[in-house]
């Protein structure tokens, strides 16, 4: 616990202060799928940060005892995500417990539709702890050379998967520490300028939750194999990336979605999360590419859209292929058109 004194805060801190950042999303290309105490994964994951869909927070504080918070999503209340987020903060205010002498307001916003069937909770998670990092700077409980590390250790205690997404390119978890993501470095240029197509095949709402996926996961009868399994996976998928080799990546990248899925529906209390057109999309790719041998690849998160990992230069190809042949699978023809990010970035401050 670190401890603080009252009057330092207000001479570090004006009566109310802002602070603002977006935050991308990100698409696993190895899985976090069961998870262990304090949301630590049982399993290492590696992901690509996105540049399109991301989350902007904007979170204002103010010295107040009476620890109020109030969030609105896009102009809205959201009760829901209210609760979340102040089960949140007063866990982190067991480590810190100077969060308990504020009221907050938060404004979050996305730039990708609610129901396109993309998680915002990766996006949203990193922003809001961007913000509440910068806080605990401002104050100096955290040093700025640890800031992002630090902003992705809270940010994984909201939702696993946004430790991830306080980098830009590719960004492992779990692999030297399961307390935050850390950025992969050296990757090969092959893999500098790729594009991700999110195919929207159906935005309903999820049948199951991923908290409830990941409960599950700990009961499956492989799941020492899995986790094993997985680990192994993300350091060749680590090698695959530093080395540019399209070839190894493809087949990693779509027998890990399908093993994902595979889990899902091979335990006790399985579940399926893929529609007929999911599977229609996959088919038609694996076809074509054969034919053009395009340089892209199928990746599934926990739901039935199916996000196409390409190189940038066969970006016409796989776009005429969309439009040509997957469109009429797609819920309203509806796709996301995204590609690999550069990481959060801080948008103001009231200085
Ligand atoms: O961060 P959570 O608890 O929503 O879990 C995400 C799990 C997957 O999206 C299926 C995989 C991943 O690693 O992002």
């Amino acid at each position: 616990m670190i401890t603080f004194n009252k009057t330092d805060i207000e001479n570090k801190l004006a009566d109310t202060y802002s602070f603002n950042w977006t935050a991308p999303s990100n698409i696993a290309f190895i899985k976090y799928w069961g998870k262990v105490d304090f949301q630590l994964p049982t399993n290492s994951s590696v992901s690509m940060t996105l540049k399109n869909c991301h989350t902007n927070c904007e979170m204002t504080v103010t010295i107040d005892e009476a620890h109020k918070l109030s969030l609105m999503f896009e102009e809205q209340a959201d009760n829901k995500f209210e609760t979340k987020l102040r089960k949140h903060i007063d866990r982190l205010s067991l480590e810190y417990p100077v969060l308990k002498e504020f009221s907050y307001k938060f404004k979050t916003s996305n730039t990708f539709p609610h129901s396109a069937g993309i998680a915002s909770s990766a996006s949203s998670m990193a922003a809001i702890n961007l913000c509440l990092t910068e806080l605990l700077l401002k104050l100096e409980q955290v040093k700025e050379d640890q800031f992002f590390r630090e902003a992705s250790r809270l940010s994984r205690m909201g939702s696993g998967s946004a430790s991830r997404s306080l980098y830009g390119g590719y960004v492992d978890w779990g692999k030297t520490t399961k307390e935050y993501g850390t950025k992969v470095e050296n990757i090969h240029q092959e893999f500098s300028h790729v594009g991700d197509a999110v195919l929207i095949v159906d935005s309903a709402e999820k049948e199951v939750s991923s908290s409830r996926g990941h409960q599950l996961m700990m009961e499956h009868p492989y799941k020492e194999h899995r986790f094993e399994q997985a680990n192994k996976k993300c350091l060749e998928m680590i090698d695959i990336l530093k080395n540019g080799d399209w070839k190894s990546f493809i087949p990693l990248l779509e027998s890990e979605a399908l093993e994902l899925h595979g889990l899902m529906m091979s335990g006790q209390e399985w579940f399926v999360l893929m529609k007929p057109n999911t599977l229609s999309v996959i088919d038609k790719l694996k076809k074509w590419r054969k034919d053009t041998g395009a340089r892209v690849g199928f990746t599934l998160d926990a739901g039935p859209n199916v996000h196409l990992i390409y190189h940038m230069d066969d970006r016409d190809k796989v776009v005429s292929f969309i439009n040509q042949e997957l469109t009429a699978l797609l819920e309203n023809g509806k796709w996301i058109d995204d590609q690999i990010g550069t990481g959060p970035q801080k948008v103001s401050v009231n200085e």
